[in-house]
């Protein structure tokens, strides 16, 4: 069939020969399982310092990589001698330009990588790396992005979205207000460093790389070295962490790659600290003139938007413009994108990329709105709400976003109380912000279950979990339709050798892509079980369901499962499944609605943020302790990124001056606030066996949006900079 898959708001068409999503969705609300908070079944094993990461792996001849990276934001190598380095103390092996995918004598910004040295310590490839003779020719670095539009130095065309007729609507409207927002780049800092292990057998590449993505880094691996997809292995049982910046294999696995196989050894390529501050990708800034028309009465009539994402060296054009095209129901919106293309670092995909940007501009300029006008915030929201997506005129698939402003309002209802507790310089406020984004997830996944005589389940996928709680989740879906406690349930994941066709750990899309195939697995090895059981127990399958660890009788007879599974001896039972197509014809959106309150000392222009409660709509919950955490760290993450968080970049030569955690400024425990989430918990209707969306990252998407709004309350100021720092402030 033909079918639409959506990964982080990009849209694709495939094919699919996928079986019929056939079963009938649980009933809502929680289960025996599903639903119930079940702690991170890897947890013991990670605090006890048992998982072993990416950077815990030692395999005997190891060797350490070190990257010789430009100095500058753009020049070339007119000249490199390696000579000197090759013969220094423990060195085994370099590379120059073009001897390794992505070493480039071509650099396009800080921190690009030209050359590369493996040496039996990581002190002597450091150390080798100061005896590479470079002759730079430095080139003039292209840094402003309206100048890049000027000169047409773009990534790609732009790229436009026009309905109805906004100059009209904009001549006809009661109000227009116009403003201008800024984001910064952000950079991701995930507490394990971008890093891979790369391991020659023979004609076999084996990649142990803290990845988001180990079937998209085995494809793209075996692209780039011309291999054989099958002589690709890719391997993440545990890594510390992914935001997006580990979707791809980057040009550290190349280089590991490359000298694994020159010198016969393994090699370890890891980007340090301050090389992830350069070089591991980072959110674009934007640059964001946008326009509201609308009547006194509130109804927004107009909207336009002229957006420039100031992507760096490399990179894709996520969608800032996507809030302002689908949030509301206005029937004249005019958006044009451009993507420019500078001698800055290069963009990677970060938590919601594009909407992060385009929710802090969209939904700064709704409040600004409300303001003008004398509405309400929420009732303005309210009175602008579209049940089907106005951009691309289909249906939801569901949305529930109505309900999370009810539940928002006993939140908002705070409102007058936070402000009339300001005292002296510090000013209270309340602010709000909503939240759409995909995370429907999508074929093709695949998963298989296997049960045995010692009454174990085991689900066996080709998933990846980045930290977030993965192997519960599907233990846990695994385990309600086997009718067995979750602890009598494991999770096989994290490498391509062993397990079926996962999706990438990206754009919200693990739970609603795998859970429905794990799901299926399990329901094909419930249906062969209760068919044996039908035999020992002279009953008919129809008449027989699993529960409690039982197979129970329409009759109410039961018997232990464990009994039934002992007879199998060495036989194992093999459940196989595979993820549903999309509902077609409709959109397949999460949406939310964050409410938080602030205090600012307009002395100092000090904000902090005393409470966020996020109220989201992502269909079933399969875990909520797991989904409060999710929104927890999405939250900080957010936090961070509006108030302190910001690549700072030399303005005259582009270098990157915030190279280490003391510079580039982080959210700590004290910066962390008070934080309620709330899940509406109903499952979409029409998506999938399961009716679950992905959770990771709408909670980060109104955050900024929602504290500048929240500081307009308390000062009356208009933010439309980030990060809000005191410099914005003042
Ligand atoms: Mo992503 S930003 O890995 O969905």
């Amino acid at each position: 069939i033909k079918t639409e898959r959506e990964v982080e708001g990009r849209y694709e068409t495939i094919w699919l020969v996928v079986e019929e999503d056939a079963l009938d969705q649980w009933p809502g609300g929680p289960l025996s399982v599903v639903g119930q908070p079940a702690p991170r079944k890897s947890g013991p094993a990670r605090a006890r310092g048992e998982a072993r990461y990416i950077g815990d792996l030692r395999p005997a001849g190891l060797l350490q990589a070190a990257v010789l990276r430009s100095p500058y934001a753009h020049a070339r190598v007119r000249r490199i001698d390696l000579s000197r380095a090759l013969s220094a103390p423990g060195v085994r092996g370099a590379l120059g330009p073009g001897e390794a995918a992505q070493l480039d004598e071509l650099a396009g910004y800080h921190g690009a990588p030209v050359a590369a040295v493996a040496a039996d310590s990581l002190a002597e490839a450091q150390a080798a790396l100061e005896l590479i003779d470079v002759e730079w020719e430095v080139l003039e670095p292209l840094l402003d992005p309206d100048e890049a539009v000027r000169r047409g130095q773009l990534l790609q065309e732009p790229r436009t979205h026009e309905r109805g007729d906004v100059d009209q609507a904009l001549a006809d409207a009661d109000v227009v207000i116009e403003a201008e927002y800024r984001t910064q780049s952000v950079v991701h800092n995930a507490l394990e460093t971008h890093q891979a292990v790369c391991v020659w057998e023979g004609p076999q590449l084996t990649v142990y790389i803290s990845t988001q993505d180990i079937w998209g880094v085995r494809n793209e691996v075996a692209r780039t070295l011309g291999m054989e997809r099958d002589d690709v292995r890719v391997v993440c049982e545990y890594m510390g962490g992914g935001f997006g910046a580990k979707n791809n294999a980057h040009h550290y696995t190349y280089v590991a790659a490359e000298l694994a196989r020159r010198t016969g050894r393994p090699v370890r390529c890891a980007l340090t600290r301050r090389e992830e501050a350069t070089a591991s990708g980072n959110r674009n800034p934007t640059i964001q003139r946008l326009k509201i028309g609308a009547r006194f009465d509130g109804t927004i009539t107009a909207l336009q938007g002229d957006y420039i994402a100031c992507i760096g060296w490399s990179g894709w054009h996520a969608s800032t413009a996507g809030p302002m095209q689908t949030l509301y129901a206005c029937p004249n919106v005019r958006t044009v994108e451009y993507p420019t293309r500078l001698n800055t670092p290069p963009m990677e995909s970060f938590r919601a990329p594009g909407f992060v940007e385009g929710t802090f501009g969209m939904e700064c300029l709704v409040d600004e709105l409300a303001a003008r006008l004398g509405i309400d915030p929420l009732e303005l929201r309210r009175r602008n709400h579209t049940d089907s997506d106005p951009a691309a005129g289909r249906v939801y698939s569901s949305k529930n976003l109505l309900e999370c402003y009810r539940r928002a309002e006993t939140h908002w209802a705070r409102r007058e109380t936070v402000k009339a507790s300001s005292k002296g310089p510090w000013k209270r406020g309340v602010g709000m912000a909503s939240q759409i984004w995909g995370g429907g997830g999508g074929p093709p996944a695949y998963a298989w279950l296997r049960i045995g005589s010692d009454g174990r389940a085991q689900v066996v996928t080709g998933m990846q979990d980045i930290g977030t709680g993965s192997r519960t989740v599907m233990a846990q879906i695994a385990a309600e339709e086997l009718g067995l406690p979750l602890d009598r349930v494991d999770t096989s994941l994290g490498d391509t050798s062993r397990g079926p066709f996962a999706v990438a750990a990206a754009g919200s899309s693990t739970t609603p892509s795998m859970g429905p195939a794990v799901r299926a697995a399990a329901a094909d090895a419930a249906r062969q079980i209760l068919e044996i059981a039908a035999q020992r127990y002279e009953r008919t399958p129809e008449a027989l369901r699993l529960a409690g660890g039982r197979i129970v009788a329409t009759d109410g007879e039961s018997w232990p499962l464990s009994d039934l599974l002992s007879l199998l001896g060495n036989a194992q039972i093999l459940g196989k499944g595979a993820r549903g197509p999309n509902p077609a014809g409709m959109g397949v959106h999460t949406f939310g609605v964050q409410v938080v309150e602030v205090a600012v000392d307009v002395e100092t222009g000090q904000v902090v943020v005393d409470k966020v409660y996020s109220i989201h709509d992502v269909g079933r919950v399969i875990n909520p302790l797991g989904a409060s955490s999710q929104i927890e760290g999405g939250i900080i993450q957010g936090v961070g990124g509006t108030l302190s968080e910001r690549q700072v970049l030399d303005a005259a030569t582009g270098t990157v001056l915030t190279r280490t955690l003391d510079a580039y400024r982080m959210p700590t425990i004290a910066d962390v606030p008070e934080i309620v989430a709330e899940l509406v918990d109903v499952p979409d209707p029409n998506l999938t066996n399961l009716g679950a969306k992905g959770l990771g990252e709408p909670p980060i998407i109104p955050v900024a949006a929602a504290i500048a709004n929240a500081i307009r309350d308390a000062t009356g100021a208009d933010v439309r900079e980030l990060p809000i720092d005191r410099a914005t402030m003042l």
